[in-house]
């Protein structure tokens, strides 16, 4: 009898459970439906959400978008062009993990609203490799264990890429100073800046520039900083 109790209750706090699932899997959905241009204000009226057509060419390719002037870079790039290699890790300019190169700079995507990109360059790092030729830095991140968890990586690679770009041979110090913007939580630092090393030793360290140009490796301030002037 209290074994039945015992399963009757189980059963019931179940379905509780299942019903709270349901209700928070629905959330998401419920949320992105609601970020259409047409936004619902306290007490049933609805408010149109700016929105501004803009063209960004991404890893060479021009993209002609209407985003909501709220989206940033990284929702752009991510949930419209499909582009998840760039990650989103605190989401408030603290990380690095979102970075990527606009006009071949550094800059945190998370903290750039998509309209202050708008008729500029974008490169990720869907645009490192050319088909099967990985860029020299990715195979260097390869050969010396760069990536751990690798969460941090694709953020890593492009701060690293804006250094190279602008200066091939860098000194171990300059490459600590322009990657200190990309936090690691595996810590595997040391790697990275090994990997960069060896990456500016070979022939093609600057490498093909598709997407990057006028080029500058901020580092952390500098991103920041970036992030807040819109990365001009
Ligand atoms: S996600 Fe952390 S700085 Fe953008
Ligand atoms: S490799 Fe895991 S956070 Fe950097």
């Amino acid at each position: 009898m209290s074994k039945r109790k015992h399963d009757i209750s189980r059963r019931q706090f179940l379905e509780g459970s299942g019903a709270v699932l349901v209700a928070a899997t629905a959330g998401p959905k419920l949320s992105a439906q609601l970020s259409s241009s047409i936004q619902p204000e306290t007490g049933g009226a609805t408010r149109e959400v700016p929105s501004t057509a803009i063209r960004l060419v991404v890893n060479g390719t021009e993209h002609r978008l209407e985003v909501e002037d709220r989206w940033t870079l990284a929702e752009v790039l991510r949930d419209h062009l499909g582009l998840t290699g760039t990650k989103i890790g605190c989401n408030r300019g603290e990380c690095g993990a979102c970075t990527v190169l606009l006009d071949g700079k550094p800059v945190y995507s998370c903290s750039n609203l998509a309209v202050w990109a708008d008729g500029r360059e974008v490169r990720t790092v869907e645009g490192l490799a050319h088909g099967d030729q990985l860029d020299p830095l990715q195979r260097a991140f390869v050969e010396h264990d760069g990536p751990q968890c690798g969460f941090c990586t694709s953020g890593q690679l492009m701060s690293a890429r804006g250094l190279l770009t602008r200066n091939p041979h860098p000194t171990a110090r300059e490459v600590r100073a322009a990657m200190t913007g990309n936090i690691c939580r595996c810590s595997n630092y040391n790697r990275y800046v090994e990997a960069v090393l060896a990456a500016s030793s070979t022939r093609d360290a600057k490498t093909s520039d598709r997407g990057a140009g006028r080029s500058t490796a901020p580092g952390r301030r500098g991103a920041k900083a970036s992030a807040r002037a819109g990365g001009a």
